[in-house]
């Protein structure tokens, strides 16, 4: 049986007098120990998932299993014990994650305090959790002290505190910089080792996503391809707005051609780079346009060249 598993998960906004579809229908499941990632663009519904899935809101339709247990089955109290215990959050909002005026480790004891954890227990397991995520030297800091990197690592670590089984993160790495963010992603994948944790989370970002197990893509409440590494068909990558992604080795051998050809052969499809100097063709039709022509007029040149030149782009 899956870890978590959703079957036709609707969430419906009012706002005001209509109603907006935040997700229409989302079937997806993960197995525990998995790692995955969901991409899409602004609006996509992602937050709304994460939300759902952390018992933060409720699905207007459909349902939602954690480790076998259906969420909308949830009483109150039960709910209050899931969200403690089972299931840490990192917030999106970097503000969101820890009391400006708490240290570091005050931040991490919290929701021990909050989960009834023995009070001579709690300094021990936040020092073990802060060290885990690399702030050992940082733990009577406050927020404002600390850097945006250095906040989401102990933010982590209050998402920890409970030691609980799923940890959701809605783009742990939103507001760092890319190596920052490499780090983050390397220390999510050596915690859930360490803890062997079950990890949704969402991400813009197609390069941090690739530090998962698996990507999911969200575009307007629905879930689109699995761009799952892994699979020989890992090479054929759509980006979130459906264009096809070249690997960075063709990438490279690529770049600095002024076109490039394709060829459909039976083989596969031959993509060849081209300079400008050797085509003639172009060279006439440059000539023949004024200098300042306007660009869009060059393009539709372009675009006739194109079409009668035989799959050139
Ligand atoms: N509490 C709410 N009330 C009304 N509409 C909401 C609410 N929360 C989200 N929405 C709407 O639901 C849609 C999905 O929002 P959501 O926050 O899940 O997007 P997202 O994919 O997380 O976007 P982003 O990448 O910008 O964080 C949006 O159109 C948003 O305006
Ligand atoms: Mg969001």
């Amino acid at each position: 049986m899956p870890y978590i598993e959703c079957k036709q998960v609707v969430k419906v906004y009012k706002v005001g007098d209509h109603e907006l579809v935040s997700l229409k229908g989302i079937d997806f499941s993960m197995e525990q120990g998995e790692l995955v990632a969901i991409i899409g663009p602004s609006g996509a519904g992602k937050s709304t998932l994460l939300n759902l899935l952390g018992g933060l809101d409720r699905p207007t339709a459909g349902q939602l299993y954690v480790d076998g247990q259906n969420l909308l089955n949830f009483k109150p109290h039960e709910l209050a014990h899931y969200r403690l215990h089972r299931v840490g959050f990192v917030w999106q909002q970097v503000e969101r994650n820890l009391f400006a005026h708490r240290s570091a480790i005050r931040n991490v004891t919290l929701p021990m305090m909050m989960g009834g954890l023995a009070p001579w227990k709690r300094n021990g397991h936040a020092r073990d959790l802060l060290t885990a995520v690399g702030m050992s030297d940082h733990l009577r800091k406050h927020p404002g002290q600390l850097s945006g990197g250095q906040q989401q690592r102990v933010a982590i670590a209050v998402a920890l505190a409970n030691t609980p089984p799923l940890l959701l993160a809605d783009e742990p790495t939103g507001s760092l910089d890319r190596e920052t963010s490499r780090q983050v992603m390397l220390l999510l994948n050596e915690l859930r080792q360490k803890f062997n944790l079950t990890v949704l989370m969402v991400t813009h970002d197609m390069e941090i996503a690739e530090y998962a197990d698996r990507v999911l893509t969200l575009r307007d409440g629905a879930l689109g391809q699995d761009l799952s590494g892994g699979s020989d068909d890992a090479a054929l990558n759509l980006d979130p707005e459906g264009r096809l992604q070249l690997p960075q080795e063709v990438r490279a051998t690529l770049n600095g051609a002024a076109r490039i050809a394709v060829e459909v052969r039976p083989e596969g499809v031959l993509l060849r780079p081209e300079s400008e100097e050797h085509d003639e063709t172009e060279a006439l039709l440059q000539e023949m346009l004024p200098q300042d022509a306007a660009p869009i007029k060059r393009g539709l040149f372009g675009r006739f060249r194109r079409k009668s030149g035989g799959g050139r782009r």
